[in-house]
């Protein structure tokens, strides 16, 4: 564990260059919220206490807009990991804020922000963390049951869902059964369920031979392509490549941000930028048919 000796506080490390005016009040819903998807404010997390404390996120400013494709990259132990937590809900601030489509969430209570999390955050993990006794399609039904939705409605959007990333034949398979790349098809399947604001993904090719990260970059270009705002952590510079933008990180603090043009990705524009990935790379669906399904009514 890296320890780092407290200090005075209070610099700042804000790196994006979005000035657009501050988040309205509080409890804003988000379907009326303009603003960014995502919005870290002085955000910081010490672990421990005395000689031991570490600022694992140390006064990051972060505006993610909507339809962002952003990698978060760095050396082990900067922080990446724990930044995503906190912008998913999933471990609370020492200080600052996380604006989430326009609302606060670092205040709500437990309830709350596990209901928020539920409907409105797809989170995708390097070891998948499927349910290893249900089947991929129960594990894609999960979210949208747990939010609320009919048995049917849930069983018929997973199977949309197994299909668009190629999986339909493998929809009764227990995850054992699965390759490793095919089960993160079916977690970034189970991500999408009830059609998050964002995804977040920590390390989602960690675990995955090139084959099966190449699917995986094909997945996330289509969710771009769909408007979908994804957060992604990534020492995989293919991985990187792929995003409209990569914050780079160092000591929990936000070190470097560039704009990625879009050129030379491959991804984007259907010729190969070392990705070894086209635009529609096989996959027979098109950006425009998951944003649809993406916009899932019932
Ligand atoms: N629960 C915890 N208790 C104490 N310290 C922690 C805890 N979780 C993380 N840390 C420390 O916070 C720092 C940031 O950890 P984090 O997991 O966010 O790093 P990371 O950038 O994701 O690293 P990696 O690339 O290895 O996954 C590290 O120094 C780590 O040791
Ligand atoms: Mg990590």
């Amino acid at each position: 564990m890296r320890t780092v000796v407290p200090r005075v506080r209070g610099r700042s490390s804000r790196s994006d260059t979005d000035d657009s005016p501050r988040p309205g009040p509080y409890g804003r819903r988000p379907a009326e919220a303009p603003g960014p998807a995502l919005r870290a404010v002085g955000l910081t997390r010490v672990y421990g206490q005395d000689e031991s404390m570490v600022w694992a996120v140390d006064g990051v400013d972060l505006d993610v807009p909507a339809g962002q494709t952003l990698a978060v990259t760095g050396p082990s132990g900067c922080g990446k990991s724990t930044l995503l937590q906190l912008l998913g809900g999933l471990d609370r601030p020492t200080e600052g804020e996380v604006w989430l489509g326009g609302m606060r969430i670092d205040h709500l209570g437990e309830r709350a922000l596990a209901r928020l999390r539920r409907r409105s955050v797809g989170f995708v993990f390097q070891a998948y963390h499927l349910m290893y006794e249900l089947s991929a399609a129960q594990n894609v039904e999960l979210p949208a049951l747990l939010a609320g939705a009919s048995p049917r409605a849930a069983r018929r959007r997973a199977g949309e869902l197994l299909q668009q990333v190629g999986l339909a034949g493998r929809a009764r398979h227990l995850p054992s059964e699965l390759s490793g790349g095919q089960r993160q098809r079916v977690a970034v399947a189970r991500a999408l369920a009830n059609d998050p604001l964002v995804v977040l993904a920590d390390e989602p090719t960690g675990n995955l031979d090139s084959a099966a990260t190449h699917d995986i970059l094909r997945l996330f270009d289509e969710l771009r392509a769909a408007g979908q705002t994804l957060v992604m952590v990534t020492h995989d510079e293919r991985v990187a490549a792929a995003a409209d933008r990569v914050i780079s990180m160092r000591d929990g603090t936000l070190a470097d941000d560039t704009r990625l043009d879009g050129d030379g990705r491959g991804m984007r524009h259907g010729h190969d930028g070392g990705t070894g990935l086209s635009h529609d790379g096989g996959t027979g669906f098109s950006g425009t048919g998951l944003g649809a399904l993406l916009r899932w009514e019932d």
